[in-house]
């Protein structure tokens, strides 16, 4: 199994691009399901989870020609509308493409995805929906069985609580349903904006994109015809970069970024001490000698991402007093916590919040990566703990950072990948 090795203590410098972004790809990818004919994807992140999801169309029947950061996908070809419990157990986003396949096919069976190290992520909502619009979905032997035999119709669905997965999963089921779909307690993230207009590049009528809510006129069951599609930067990877640049006392430039969609980050940056300068296509972090502590919630777009608390936990253990960090979305995402301090932070968990004394230094010691935004706050500690510091189980960076120790190494890390 491969590991990183980090030795940390080095300032960075220079620029780093950042990639497309994951979690803009996975819904995209699976908005192809809508089409029948060739549909080409450009700024893919080089990473796990876009094979994997990838590999599911191909399964499907889908033909996929893949290179780096772009695709093509030619769903004509769908002859299996059956997502099996070996890609989907791999990756929960595999759920995407449930709306899809029972709004253009009319019936589909999708592996459960089941809990996962961040908590439960249940998928009630997205199922309530799709029933409201006419589905009859089952449980059975691990599988989501839905049908609609007459096709999916237009429905009011009011979410109770925002879920970007369910908006995305309903926005595409009611592309291709019959009549008026509102949504109610719609996710804002910049990747449903782009979902959204990938879908209206095919002649689709979506009114309120980018609001909570959302007016979706569906074709009747005409496949849709889109227009290329570049993936937005990754606002998450990003958000990494800036904390590496933080961590390090650096001054360093991102590339290819898109800072209106990080504003939440770039605001916890500055009041930490950070200085920020936006230019038209990049953005430039000048970290401060010493940090100062912060007070966090995570929250919906446009609050702080609860996919950058575990970095900014990071940061936070090196500033110069005690932060608070709540996490509201999800309630098991502290998995970190007990790594960090291996490294000597000094962390106190207590429900959703923690308490972060910050502490002079940290030093190097051997953790264990347990998620992907957990892993790369380990990542971080190690760049600013003395000595080396071996992250493990890193296969589930892998599945979202697009070449992180090559970006990092670029950028003046001393970090390398080894096999045990
Ligand atoms: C997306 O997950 C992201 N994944 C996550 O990023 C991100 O953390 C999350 O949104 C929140 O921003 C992708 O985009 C592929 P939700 P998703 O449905 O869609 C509960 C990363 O690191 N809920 O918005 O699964 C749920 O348990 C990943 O890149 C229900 O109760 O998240 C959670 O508490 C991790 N019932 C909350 O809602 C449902 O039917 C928000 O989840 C659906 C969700």
């Amino acid at each position: 199994m491969d590991y990183l090795e980090i030795e940390g203590g080095y300032e960075l410098k220079g620029a780093v691009k950042i990639s497309g972004a994951k979690n803009s790809a996975l819904p995209v990818i699976a908005a192809s399901i809508l089409s029948d004919k060739p549909f080409e994807i450009t700024n893919l992140p080089n990473v796990v989870d876009i094979r994997t999801l990838l590999k599911l169309i191909d399964m499907l029947g889908g033909k996929v020609v893949h290179s780096n950061t772009t695709a093509t996908i030619d769903n004509s070809s769908i002859n299996s509308t059956k997502a099996v419990y070996e890609i989907v157990s791999q990756m929960r986003a595999s759920i995407l493409v449930l709306g899809p396949l029972l709004t253009r096919f009319k019936h589909c069976e999708v592996s459960l995805p089941g809990g996962c190290a961040i908590g439960q992520r249940p998928i009630d909502m997205h199922l309530k929906a799709l029933e409201a619009m006419g589905a009859k979905i089952e449980i059975q032997g691990g599988y989501v069985k839905a049908e609609a035999p007459k096709g999916l119709k237009g429905a009011k669905i009011i979410f109770d609580k925002i879920t970007v997965g369910g908006t995305e999963n309903i926005i595409m089921a009611a592309s291709m349903a019959k009549g008026a779909t509102t949504i109610v307690n719609a996710a804002k993230e910049p990747e449903i904006v782009q979902l959204c207009e990938l879908i209206q590049s095919a002649g689709v009528e979506i009114t309120g994109v980018g609001t909570s809510e959302l007016t979706i006129m569906g074709t009747d069951r005409k496949p849709l015809e889109f227009q290329p599609c570049k993936i937005i930067p990754d606002r998450i990877e990003a958000g990494t970069y800036l904390c590496a640049g933080a961590i390090t006392g650096s001054t360093i430039i991102l590339e290819d970024v898109e800072s209106n969609h990080i504003k939440a980050i770039l605001d916890k940056l500055e009041s930490m001490g950070s200085t920020i300068k936006i230019e038209a296509n990049s953005i430039t972090i000048k970290a401060p000698k010493k940090l100062k502590p912060i007070s966090i919630t995570t929250s919906e777009y446009p609050g702080f991402p609860t996919d950058m608390q575990a970095q900014f936990m990071a940061i936070a253990a090196i500033a110069q007093g005690e932060s608070i960090i709540e996490e509201r979305l999800f309630e098991n995402r502290f998995m970190h916590v007990s790594e960090l301090n291996r490294l000597g932070a000094d962390i106190w968990l207590k429900g959703s919040l923690a308490a972060v004394h910050g502490v002079k230094e940290l030093n190097g010691a051997d953790v264990m990566a347990t998620d992907l935004r957990a892993s790369s706050a380990l990542v971080l500690g190690a760049l600013a703990a003395n000595g080396t510091t071996k992250v493990r189980r890193i296969y589930h960076l892998d599945r979202g950072y697009d070449n992180l120790e090559g970006k990092l190494a670029q950028l003046g890390a001393k970090i390398v990948r080894k096999k045990e």
